[in-house]
C-alpha cells in the first residue's frame, strides 16, 4: 500500500509545489517509487520538470473527464516518468474547468480516489500538489489522501490560513468524506530566523496550534537557491547536492516517512469559536509596534 500524502494550504506563494518536488526527490533517492500529482491547473509542478502544460495531451484533468463519461479509470496514460523512481501525473490550465463542469456529477470528491485506487500498487509514496483555495480540486485531493501536510510561512497570513484549514479538515472528517484522514505535520517554509517578523510568527504558531497538531521540527529556510533550482527545472538534489539545502529535506522525508509528527483527525477536537480567537490574536499582533533594529 502506498502512502499517500496531499500538500494543501489556502494560501498562495507557501512553498507547496516545491516541497512536493524536493519531499519527492529525497524520497525517490532512497530507492522508493514516488508518484507526484499535479492537482492545481497553474501547473507550477509540471513545469518545474521542464515540461509545457499546455502540450500535454493526457492529463489529469483528461483522466477525470474520461472517468465521468465513460466510468472507466483510465489514468496509466497521463503518467509521465520523470526522473529516476519519479512518475508524475502533469496539470494543466484546463484543469480550471473542473470546478464548474463536475459540479453536478455524482460523488465528485472522489474522482481523484477512484482514479488512483489502481495504480497505488505501482509505488511506494504518492504526493499531491495542491491549489491554494479551498474547493472542488483540494477536496479531491483530501479525499484520497492517508494524510496531509501543511506548507506555512512563518507570517500571520499563513497562520490565518492554516486555522482555516484545519476547519475544514475537521468538516472532512466529520462529515466521513474521508475519516481516516491524519495531519503529517506542519511545515515552515521559507523562514530566515534572524528575521524577528518571521520569530514572532513561528511563536504565535506554536501558541495556536500546538495543542492540536505538531510541528516538524525541520524548518526549511529562505534560500535563493530554492527558486534557482526551479528555474534551472531541477530539484535541489540536482542543483546544490550534498548541501544544508537538500540535507533537510533529506530528514524531512525521513520524518514523514516514519510518520513522525503525524495525528489523526479523529484525535482533534478544535476548541469553541477557535477560528475567531486566532483573528483576534492576528490583530494583536498587526497592532504591535513594527520593529526596526534587529531585523537582519
Ligand atoms: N525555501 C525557500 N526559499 C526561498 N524561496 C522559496 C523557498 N521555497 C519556495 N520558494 C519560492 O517561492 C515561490 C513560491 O513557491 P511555490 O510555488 O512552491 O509555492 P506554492 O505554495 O506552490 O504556490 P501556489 O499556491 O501558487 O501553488 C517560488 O518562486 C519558489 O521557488
Ligand atoms: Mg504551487
Amino acid at each position: 500500500m502506498a502512502q499517500k500524502i496531499v500538500i494543501a494550504l489556502p494560501k498562495g506563494g507557501v512553498g507547496k509545489t516545491t516541497v512536493v518536488r524536493n519531499l519527492g526527490e529525497a524520497i525517490a533517492a532512497q530507492g522508493k517509487r514516488v508518484l507526484l500529482i499535479e492537482m492545481d491547473p497553474q501547473g507550477n509542478l509540471t513545469q518545474g520538470f521542464g515540461l509545457r502544460p499546455r502540450r500535454m495531451q493526457h492529463t489529469i484533468y483528461t483522466a477525470m473527464v474520461e472517468l465521468v463519461k465513460t466510468f472507466k479509470p483510465a489514468v496509466e496514460k497521463a503518467i509521465i516518468t520523470v526522473a529516476d523512481n519519479i512518475d508524475l501525473i502533469p496539470a494543466n490550465v484546463l484543469l480550471n474547468r473542473a470546478n464548474d463542469e463536475f459540479a453536478s456529477v455524482m460523488k465528485k470528491e472522489t474522482l481523484l480516489q477512484r482514479l488512483l485506487q489502481f495504480v497505488e500498487k505501482d509505488y511506494d509514496v504518492m504526493i499531491g500538489d495542491t491549489l491554494p483555495y479551498l474547493g472542488l480540486l483540494v477536496n479531491n485531493g483530501l479525499a484520497w489522501a492517508d494524510e496531509i501536510l501543511i506548507t506555512l510561512q512563518a507570517e500571520a497570513d499563513a497562520v490565518e490560513s492554516t486555522a482555516l484549514l484545519l476547519e475544514h479538515l475537521k468538516q472532512i472528517e466529520t462529515i466521513g468524506l474521508n475519516d481516516q484522514l491524519a495531519i503529517s505535520g506542519l511545515l515552515f517554509n521559507q523562514v530566515d530566523v534572524r528575521t524577528r517578523l518571521n520569530r514572532s510568527a513561528m511563536e504565535f504558531a506554536h501558541q495556536v496550534f500546538d495543542s492540536y497538531v505538531h510541528f516538524f521540527d525541520q524548518i526549511i529556510p529562505r534560500a535563493i537557491v530554492y527558486p534557482e533550482a526551479r528555474t534551472q527545472h531541477q530539484s535541489i538534489f540536482q542543483y546544490r547536492p550534498n548541501t544544508r539545502f537538500t540535507q533537510v529535506y533529506e530528514e524531512l522525508a525521513a520524518a514523514v516517512l516514519a510518520g513522525e509528527k503525524r495525528s489523526s483527525l479523529k484525535g482533534i477536537t478544535l476548541e469553541e469559536g477557535f477560528l475567531d480567537k486566532i483573528f483576534e490574536g492576528i490583530e494583536e499582533i498587526e497592532e504591535e509596534e513594527p520593529v526596526a533594529s534587529g531585523e537582519a
